[in-house]
């Protein structure tokens, strides 16, 4: 008999212990042992839950009692987490966290301890809600040498722009939406603006190149610019998503992004809607693996932590491929300038010339001559700010920039 407990009893921690008393059996028999929920840690008091005598607001209870093998860390933020998840693994306990900030920022040194402690910090949670991707990553996928993941792995995000272009709903309604049903941070900011995104990219990013990548490196713009007229200019051949991605370049370096992107209506992801989340792999065997499920939610993402809770339960020792070194300085991460792709503009101008003077041949989506909106060649970021400079220099506006995924 194996004890854990769950450090949060928020959205994923009291989804998890759902999860856990609901399937109790089968999980039990995946595990090979009997196992139990001992405590459940939160400042907050629970008079009206079944599991109000577990309980507890001290986290010394838990890590100096020697039954507790496994903790699910569900609390979010950086402390008390980072404290709380040290002080576990110094006593030798697993840690399994849905917490992609502390994972983004910290993780490096949380595997070390968990190293020299002979257990575990996994964290297949963080990323992508009930997707399975960190570990068919680390493990089914070893075999590549994988040259891009691309993704949608903001659900928030994914839900506003679904309900703005599907159901015509203003932003600020679809986001009230999206908190009541548990799919936002506790300030949606990190949502909207990218930073959640940002975190899970850097995740996947120190996994997959072996090396910590830090979100204050990643180029992050989030959704909060995005325009009606440009989602309704580009519905004819793709939809405006928030996408994470990483590549590998020629050079060697990695180019880790998250910006709004177009998707062509040819690429899989495209069709992501609502909360679901996508993560497209490259690889040289696989050539292309999709991932996809819900992104965020209660019990989807307690059943990512159930799943880890499990796998900790299975293996005593340190699984060091799935963790990933320190990194000193940056020089391994590309510019985020040098970014390529074709680009999508839309202008306010009469003059059809001047367009074709900076951008050399483009492709006309729309054009009411007073506006228009077109698509270039391939393209460096760096090259395409140029042109809005030199557009601004002439007095034409850019009224939106988006770049084009190509996967
Ligand atoms: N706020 C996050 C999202 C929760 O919307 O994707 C899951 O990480």
């Amino acid at each position: 008999m194996s004890k854990f407990a769950v450090l949060g009893y928020g959205v994923v921690g009291s989804g998890v212990v759902e999860l856990f008393y609901k399937n109790k059996e089968k999980i039990q028999k995946t595990a090979g042992h009997e196992m139990d929920l001992k405590y459940i840690l939160d400042i907050r008091e629970f008079p009206d839950s079944p599991y109000k005598e577990k309980i507890v607001n001290s986290i010394d209870l838990i890590v100096n009692d020697n039954e507790i093998t496994t903790v699910a860390e569900c609390m979010g933020g950086v402390e008390p987490a980072f404290t709380f998840t040290r002080q576990c693994l110094e006593k030798g306990i697993s840690v399994c966290t849905s917490n992609k900030e502390l994972v983004a920022k910290k993780g490096d040194i949380l595997f070390e301890i968990a190293k020299n402690n002979n257990c575990n910090y996994f964290y297949e949670a963080s990323v992508g809600g009930a997707i399975p991707i960190m570990r068919p990553l680390h493990r089914c996928l070893a075999g590549n040498d994988i040259t891009s993941v691309a993704g949608i792995l903001n659900g928030t995000t994914n839900f506003i722009l679904t309900k703005m272009i599907n159901d015509g709903m203003d932003f600020d309604d679809a986001l009230k939406l999206a908190q009541q049903l548990g799919y936002a941070e506790s300030n949606p900011a990190a949502d909207i603006e990218g930073h959640d995104a940002c975190r899970k990219i850097c995740i996947i990013s120190s996994l997959v190149y072996g090396r910590h990548v830090y979100p204050d490196s990643v180029y992050t713009k989030g959704i909060t610019d995005i325009q009606l007229k440009d989602v309704q200019i580009v519905d004819k051949f793709g939809a405006i998503k928030l996408i994470a991605q990483v590549r590998r370049l020629e050079n060697g370096k990695i180019l880790p992004t998250v910006m709004p992107m177009i998707v062509p209506r040819e690429s899989m992801l495209s069709n992501v809607s609502d909360v679901f989340n996508a993560v497209m792999v490259c690889g040289d065997g696989i050539d292309k693996a999709m991932f996809y499920g819900r992104g965020a939610g209660k019990l989807p993402t307690a059943s990512a932590v159930m799943g880890d809770i499990i796998e900790a339960e299975k293996h005593s020792m340190t699984i060091l491929s799935q963790c990933w070194d320190k990194s000193e300085g940056n020089s391994f991460i590309e510019d985020y300038k040098a970014f390529s792709s074709k680009m999508y503009f839309r202008i306010q101008t009469e003059n059809t010339s001047a367009i074709e003077e900076e951008c050399g041949q483009v492709s006309y989506i729309y054009n009411d001559n007073k506006e228009a909106a077109f698509v270039t060649e391939k393209m460096t970021l760096d090259k395409a700010m140029g042109i809005q400079s030199a557009l601004a220099e002439k007095n034409i506006i850019t009224a939106a920039m988006l770049p084009i995924l190509d996967d």
